[in-house]
């Protein structure tokens, strides 16, 4: 998506614009079978319920599975930094961060401003095997 330019972002696009299908392949590999770094963050347990109750409440579940680490096309979301899940949230709710399907900026429509943060921060806490 960034060397198609269909998720605009100056800094990823002159990385990745001369890559060849294969190298993106092998590099997608490469990521995919590193060893997680444990989230910089502990969970608090306010923000475990409240963080919780929102995402069962917007069944982000169902497509990111259960334990949130994704399938497929469908980005795991427990673990990466606070800002960058805050960036992406935002970003979806105002149909500004391109997706692959749309399915993600319909599902976001749905998240109140206020959800935001807590729902960023606890994602950001999940400590996945
Ligand atoms: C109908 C399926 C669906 C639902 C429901 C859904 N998502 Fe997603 N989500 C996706 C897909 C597909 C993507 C990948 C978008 C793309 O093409 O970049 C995604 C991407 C994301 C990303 C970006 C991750 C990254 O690494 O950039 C975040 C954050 C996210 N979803 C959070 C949520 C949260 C929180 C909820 C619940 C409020 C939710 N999603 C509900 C399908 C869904």
């Amino acid at each position: 998506m960034f060397r198609e330019g269909w998720r605009a972002n100056e800094a990823m696009k002159p990385l990745v614009e001369k890559l060849s299908n294969t190298v993106l392949n092998e590099l997608a590999l490469s990521f995919w079978s590193q060893k997680l770094a444990p989230p910089a963050r502990k969970a608090q347990p306010d923000i475990v319920a409240l963080g919780k109750a929102i995402t069962e409440k917007h069944n982000c579940v169902q497509c990111h599975k259960a334990d949130l680490t994704g399938q497929q096309h469908v980005p795991r979301i427990a673990g990466p930094h606070k800002d960058y899940l805050l960036e992406q949230l935002k970003g979806f709710k105002a149909a500004k961060r391109a997706d692959f399907d749309g399915t993600m900026t319909s599902a976001a429509q749905a998240l109140t401003p206020e959800e935001l943060e807590p729902l960023a921060d606890y994602l950001a806490t999940l400590v996945v095997p």
